[in-house]
């Protein structure tokens, strides 16, 4: 069964990543990261037992959340691909390997595949314009992808979830 925000105990979870940082505020970066690793997103009831069990304003806890790209306050894919648009990538063909990411994944930029396992995202350079054109799944960087092998990235996740 797929793990849903329901189906964590957010208090016991946020209260034991808080710990691990030792409840310091300025680790609420850290802290939100980690917490962002249970499900690819920020649920709100997450977010509500941050603010509380790190004395914090919720408005703080929710700025934070939505002021870097890096987290997402809405669903996610259990995989977010991260698709460089910045010029380098953009030069080296970003376009053709996008066309082919959206139609593996059957989702446009900022949208969910239908089984739920990708998020499609455009991120600005990830810094490893040396492999242009370039893609980042969740921590994974995948490098001088061409249409053909942007798909064939897809595909393997998707075996792996299949245990293959
Ligand atoms: Fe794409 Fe730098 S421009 S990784």
């Amino acid at each position: 069964m797929a793990i849903s925000a329901q189906s964590i105990d957010w208090t016991s979870k946020v209260r034991e990543i808080v710990a691990d940082h030792n409840g310091r505020p300025e680790a609420l970066l850290d802290i939100l990261h980690d917490i962002q690793g249970e499900l690819n997103y920020l649920p709100p009831e997450a977010m509500r037992r941050v603010a509380l069990e790190m004395g914090l304003p919720l408005s703080k806890v929710y700025g934070v959340a939505t002021f870097y790209s890096m987290y997402s306050t809405k669903p996610r894919g259990k995989y977010v691909v991260r698709i460089c648009e910045s010029a380098p990538c953009h030069v080296m063909g970003a376009r053709e390997v996008i066309a082919a990411l959206e139609e593996n994944a059957g989702a446009k930029v900022g949208e969910t595949s239908p089984d739920g396992l990708f998020t499609l995202e455009f991120t600005s350079c990830l810094g490893v314009c040396g492999v242009a054109p370039a893609v980042m799944v969740n921590d994974q960087v995948h490098g001088n992808l061409t249409p053909e092998s942007a798909a064939a990235v897809l595909d393997e996740y998707r075996s792996r979830e299949r245990g293959e």
